[in-house]
């Protein structure tokens, strides 16, 4: 039983119908919604590999975009960093995430899956014996109990399988990272090649391509800030302001179509099964969108997990499911700690107290290393992609 239809339930149902495995995917949302849910976008070539690998990446590699540079602006000019040059030399596909679940979704139901939409799960029974039983809550109100072999949380920080842990049964480490982000899907092209990280005394302003029609834009705003303060007008005015537009050239405007704030903020349950039950994606460790790793570690974690599941229902083989925590753990630390680092290069604190100015000339420094040293920007590139 697989709860949760997002990229990480989604690939790890599509490698275990593969491998002949039968399971169910339970969804809280109907189909429409999770086919229109417009989230990340950025795909690192680890996680393409495995989609590769695993034949779930026909559209992504049809109709994404690949995309190997990055900006960064302030008052120390701008530069531009061509990663696909640097490190390891790979470059990120662009392929909006509600195309990759539309894809996913159109190939398990090829595969013969059986996927329940408008259906959430409202507990779970047993995990820590042999057969472990989730409760269902129908479309039509229809409630019901299923019971098998496993059940694997996918269903990202606010589902049932973390409310299923027991007392102790797992930490989970959070953070808050201090800085609060409103996400902008604004209907306008792209005004720019590279994704551009804006870093400004009013705050930090993002810009990333989706598609030729569609563009994600992110300001930083005070935690608690009510989106609707921000009427289209204001929003374009200020991206004009902290993207330094005077200088560097107008950006390409257009109706703002999704205004929401996100917490920048991380999540890491230690450790990632209990029992009979198996946390993959977001419900195993939350990362803040800072360098773009979410649905790449909800691929890899799915993958890991679908390798484990085959082992153990298909050879009787259970070292990998013991061992799955040990596996994921230390590359999710690693995108944290990446992630983190990222935070604090992207946002200086406000204000003109000694200690505000003394972190951001920190910031200063850590960005005139990176605009002048080749080390460095391997380091970053390695980062910024790989993982
Ligand atoms: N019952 C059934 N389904 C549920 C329940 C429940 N009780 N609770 C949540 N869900 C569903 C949600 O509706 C959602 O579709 O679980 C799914 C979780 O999907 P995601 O949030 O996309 O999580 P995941 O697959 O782990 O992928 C996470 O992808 O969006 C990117 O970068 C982002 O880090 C994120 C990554």
């Amino acid at each position: 039983m697989i709860v949760g239809a997002g990229p990480a339930g989604l690939v790890l149902g599509n490698v275990l119908r593969a491998a002949d495995v039968g399971c169910v995917i339970l969804e809280r949302q109907a189909r429409v919604h999770v086919e229109q849910r417009g989230r990340a976008g950025f795909l690192a070539p680890a996680g393409v590999r495995v989609l590769d690998e695993h034949g779930l990446a026909g559209g992504l590699l049809a109709k994404g975009q690949s995309h190997g540079t990055c900006a960064f602006r302030g008052e120390h000019g701008q530069f531009e960093l061509n990663y696909g040059e640097l490190g390891q030399r790979e470059v990120h596909t662009v392929y909006p995430q509600q195309f990759l679940v539309t894809d996913l979704i159109a190939e398990f139901l090829d595969r013969g899956g059986d996927i329940r939409f408008g259906t959430t799960v409202t507990g779970m029974h047993g995990l820590d014996g042999d057969s472990p039983s989730v409760d269902c809550l129908g479309p039509d109100g229809d409630a019901y109990r299923l019971s098998g072999a496993y059940v694997a949380g996918c269903d990202g920080q606010r589902g049932a399988a973390l409310r299923a842990l027991p007392d102790g049964a797992a930490r989970s480490f959070r953070r808050y990272h201090g800085v609060t982000w409103l996400a902008l899907l604004a209907q306008a092209p792209p005004s720019m090649e590279a994704v551009t990280y804006a870093v400004h005394d009013r705050g930090f302003a993002g810009h990333m391509a989706r598609t030729a029609t569609v563009t994600r834009f992110y300001l930083q705003v005070p935690r608690g800030e009510d989106p609707g303060e921000w009427s289209d007008a204001r929003i374009w005015d200020e991206l004009g302001t902290r993207m330094r537009t005077e200088e560097y050239g107008p950006l390409r405007e257009g109706p703002i179509l999704e205004r929401t704030t996100v917490d920048l903020s991380s999540a890491v349950s230690v450790p990632m099964q209990y029992g009979r039950l198996f946390l993959a994606g977001d419900s195993a460790g939350l990362i803040s969108p800072s360098a773009a790793k979410g649905a790449n570690l909800a691929i890899m974690t799915a993958r890991t997990l679908a390798a484990a599941l085959t082992d153990a229902l298909t050879r009787d083989d259970e070292r990998g499911l013991v061992g799955y925590s040990d596996a994921c753990l230390p590359r999710i630390w690693h995108a944290q700690e990446f992630s983190h680092w990222m935070i604090d290069l992207l946002h200086g604190p406000a204000g003109d107290g000694e200690d505000a100015v003394f972190l951001r000339r920190l910031q200063r420094a850590r960005l005139l290393s990176l605009r002048d040293r080749r080390s460095h920007q391997d380091h970053f590139a390695e980062n910024y992609v790989g993982i």
